[in-house]
């Protein structure tokens, strides 16, 4: 652990280091539990960033999309930014034309949390009061990032709260496999294991259907190239700008807590390869559509459109207003889990 920064208003904040045994190095701090740096090796054993992001704080404080943010109460969009819950109309922060986007105004990304090591890995911990951005009850939430043996970076999230609420937790790093600022993503190679995804309206958030993907560019069950279906002229491409959607997990035959494999990456250039495994029932895949280079990234080099993605393991966006997707609905007395791991090798 080392001093990274201080806030605007004078807040320190740490920034810790990981290391595995087969040398991953992951870096995050404790404004926003942001991962700063993921560095892996390529198939000649040489390290580089592969997560997209910052060389200082005050950039991580300024507006930003979510770099290796853990984004809460709710990541993701929920339409009209509101929502009831047991006959209460709760109003949210509407940061994203009429929706609530991510959290709203002060997201889970831009609070500090307070971090210790244990064991090896960070525990990062925050209490969200009651009526923060317009959500019911009090959650405390942790977040514990770890590295295994291998190369490999485990998440896993809890969460308690003292009134009903709604909740969705993820992690929002975007990746380049050839190296962060090392140009666009298009030739990286992408399955997802989704049969289907969730299509939605002009301003994203979902109809409420639960489409297939065969026959369409969403079809990721066989992998192929991003840029195979980013420049369609599918509908439901055309409105996000690129891939810019929730999948939904086959877990059929899968239990509630069982890590199931959601996505592989590979990147032929660098050999790189990326698996994502998770407890969740769906995964944003977001191909940077919206960077615009407007931003100078880590190593000093501008963030064009997708010079980076995410798959952000996560409940659909929108569930608090669809009863027929998996509740995101947190009571008293329960606890919330999940955990999700990204896991690197090479060719
Ligand atoms: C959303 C995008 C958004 C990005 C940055 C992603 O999770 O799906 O629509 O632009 O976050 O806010």
């Amino acid at each position: 652990m080392r001093e990274y920064g201080k806030t605007q208003d004078g807040q320190m904040i740490e920034e810790y280091t990981l290391r595995s045994a087969a040398g991953m190095e992951v870096k995050c701090i404790s404004f926003g539990g942001i991962l700063t740096s993921i560095r892996v090796p390529d198939r000649l054993g040489r390290f580089a960033n592969v997560a997209l992001g910052f060389d200082n704080l005050a950039k991580y404080e300024a507006e930003h999309p979510y770099f290796g943010a853990i984004t809460g109460r709710y990541a993701n969009r929920i339409g009209g930014g509101k929502f009831s819950l047991d006959g209460v109309d709760y109003q949210l922060f509407q940061n994203d034309g009429d929706n609530s986007l991510h959290g709203g105004r002060v997201g889970f990304d831009k609070r500090i949390w307070q971090a210790s090591e244990s064991g090896g890995a960070v525990e990062l911990k925050y209490g969200s009061p009651d009526g923060e951005e317009g959500y019911p009850g009090n959650l405390d939430v942790s977040v514990r990032y770890s590295l295994d043996a291998d190369n490999a970076l485990r998440i896993d999230y809890s969460a308690s709260t003292d009134a009903p609420t709604v909740l969705n937790l993820t992690n929002h790093s975007y990746f380049n496999l050839m190296g962060e600022g090392e140009g666009a993503i298009y030739d990286h190679v992408l399955s997802l294991n989704a049969d289907h995804y969730t299509p939605s309206d002009a301003g994203q958030i979902p109809t409420g259907e639960i489409a297939p993907v065969a026959g369409t560019p969403f079809d990721f069950r066989q992998a192929k190239t991003i840029g195979s279906g980013q420049r369609s002229a599918h509908r439901q491409i055309v409105m996000a700008k690129g891939y810019d959607h929730n999948f939904v997990l086959n877990r059929a035959g899968m239990a509630a807590g069982e890590l199931g494999l959601a996505a592989r990456v590979y990147e032929p250039r660098s050999g790189r390869i990326m698996e994502v495994w998770t407890t969740e029932p769906g995964l944003q895949f977001y191909a940077g559509n919206f960077l615009d280079a407007s931003l100078v990234g880590t190593s000093g080099r501008l963030y064009r459109q997708s010079d980076g993605f995410a798959l952000e393991t996560q409940h659909f966006p929108d569930s608090p207003n669809n009863r027929q997707f998996p509740s995101t609905v947190l009571r008293p007395g329960e606890r919330f889990e999940s955990s999700t791991v990204y896991r690197f090798s090479t060719d």
